[in-house]
C-alpha cells in the first residue's frame, strides 16, 4: 500500500505526519457528488448501484490529499435488509415503511440473508480494486443500538420517545432487536473485510441521548459483542476498528475497554483530556467541529492548529471533524483543512 498511514495511526505506530479524513467526506457539499446522485436517480439508487457508490467514494479523493476512503453507503442498509423498507422522504431524511414496535414485529425480525447486502460488498471489492493501493478503504455499521433507533422509531427522532418507551416498559422486547442487529452487524462487517474493508468504523450515533445506566445496558454491551465477533486479520493485516458515540465523551474510559482499537471523538470532547483518559489504551480519531469549515482559511488553519495540538506529539492520532460535514460546506475550505494538518502535523508522530 503506497500511503497506510491511516492503519498505522490507528493501531498507535508511528507515521511521518497526522492522517486525516472526513466523515461524509463524499457528499452533497460536493457538485460531481451531486451530479453523480442525479444519474443513479435517488440516493438509495446511487449507494445500490456498485459501480457509481465506487465513483463517488473516489470523488473527494480526486480533489484533496486524503489519507482514506470510506465506502459510499449508509448505516440503514441492513435494517432495509431485514425487510423494513427504507425510503427517503423528500427532505425529511430516512424513513422505515415497516417500523418494528409490537411484539409481533420483534419475533418476526432475523438476521437478514447477507445476499440482500451484495450490492456493498461488490461496491467494495471493485472500489479497492480502482483505488490501486493509494489510500486504505474504510467499511462501516451503524452500532445495533442506534439502528434500533431508527427502526423502532420508524425515522429519525427528536427525542426518541418510541424507542425510550420500549426500553422503559418492555427491555426484554428491546435486547431481542439488539440481539439480533448484533448478529447481523457482526456478519455484515466480516463480509465487508472479506470483500476488502480494511478497517471498519462503527457509528453509535443516538448512544449519547442514553442515560449513563441505558448507554452501558443497551448501546456499548452491544457494540463490545460486535467487536468481540469481528476478524482480525485479513490479507496478513490486523483489521484496525473505531467506535464513535456522538456525545460518547462522558464515557471514554468504558469505550476504550469495549475491544475497539480507536475512539471516533466528538468536537464537544477536549481532546487532550481524552488523551489523557484514554490515549494508552487506543487511538483517537477527530475532533474539529463541523462549522469550523465556514470560516475563513485562515481561521480554518488556526482550529485545525489547536486540534492537533491538543492531541501533541507522538502516535496515534487521526485528524477527523467530530461529525460529518454539512451539505453547505465550501469544498475549497476542506482543502484548506487537509493542507493545514498535513503541513502542520509533519514529525510530529515519531515513537
Ligand atoms: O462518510 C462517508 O462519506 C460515507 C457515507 C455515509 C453516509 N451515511 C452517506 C449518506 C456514512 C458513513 C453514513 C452513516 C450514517 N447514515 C449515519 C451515521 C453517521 C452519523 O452521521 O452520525 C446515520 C445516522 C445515517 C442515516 C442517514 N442517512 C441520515 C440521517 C441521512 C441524511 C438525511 C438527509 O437528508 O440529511 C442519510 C442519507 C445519507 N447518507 C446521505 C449521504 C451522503 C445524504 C443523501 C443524499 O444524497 O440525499
Amino acid at each position: 500500500m503506497k500511503n497506510d498511514t491511516l492503519l498505522r495511526a490507528l493501531m498507535r505506530e508511528p507515521t511521518p505526519y497526522t492522517p486525516v479524513w472526513i466523515m461524509r467526506q463524499a457528499g452533497r457539499y460536493l457538485p460531481e457528488y451531486n451530479a453523480t446522485r442525479k444519474k443513479a436517480g435517488s440516493f438509495l439508487a446511487l449507494a445500490k448501484t456498485p459501480e457509481l457508490a465506487c465513483e463517488v467514494t473516489l470523488q473527494p479523493l480526486e480533489r484533496f490529499a486524503l489519507d482514506a476512503a470510506i465506502i459510499f453507503s449508509d448505516i440503514l442498509t441492513v435494517p432495509d435488509a431485514m425487510g423494513l423498507g427504507l425510503y427517503f422522504a423528500e427532505g425529511e431524511g430516512p424513513k422505515f415503511e415497516r417500523p418494528v414496535r409490537t411484539e409481533q414485529d420483534v419475533a418476526k425480525l432475523a438476521v437478514p440473508d447477507l445476499e440482500r447486502l451484495r450490492y456493498v460488498f461488490d461496491a467494495i471489492a471493485l472500489t479497492r480494486k480502482s483505488l490501486h493501493g493509494r489510500v486504505p478503504l474504510i467499511g462501516f455499521s451503524g452500532s445495533p443500538f442506534t439502528l434500533a433507533c431508527y427502526m423502532v422509531e420508524g425515522g429519525g427522532s427528536d427525542d426518541f420517545r418510541t424507542v425510550k418507551t420500549m426500553l422503559y416498559s418492555r427491555p426484554e422486547l428491546l435486547h431481542r432487536i439488539l440481539e439480533v442487529n448484533a448478529q447481523a452487524v457482526i456478519a455484515y462487517l466480516n463480509a465487508q473485510i472479506a470483500a476488502g474493508a480494511q478497517a471498519v468504523m462503527i457509528f453509535d450515533t443516538w448512544g449519547g441521548a442514553l442515560s449513563d445506566a441505558a448507554y452501558q445496558e443497551f448501546s456499548l454491551a452491544y457494540s463490545r459483542r460486535v467487536l468481540a465477533g469481528l476478524v482480525r486479520t485479513h490479507e496478513g493485516r490486523t483489521v484496525p476498528r473505531i467506535l464513535f458515540t456522538k456525545g460518547g465523551g462522558m464515557w471514554l474510559e468504558s469505550m476504550a475497554q469495549a475491544g475497539a482499537d480507536a475512539l471516533g471523538i466528538d468536537w464537544q470532547t477536549n481532546l487532550a483530556e481524552a488523551r489523557r483518559r484514554v490515549g494508552h489504551q487506543v487511538a483517537l480519531q477527530g475532533n474539529l467541529d463541523p462549522m469550523v469549515l465556514f470560516g475563513t482559511p485562515a481561521a480554518i488553519e488556526r482550529e485545525a492548529h489547536r486540534v492537533l495540538d491538543s492531541f501533541g506529539g507522538g502516535p496515534g492520532h487521526v485528524f477527523n471533524l467530530g461529525h460529518g460535514v454539512s451539505q453547505h460546506t465550501p469544498p475549497e475550505h476542506v482543502q484548506a483543512l487537509v493542507e493545514a494538518v498535513h503541513a502542520g502535523s509533519l514529525g510530529a508522530h515519531a515513537a
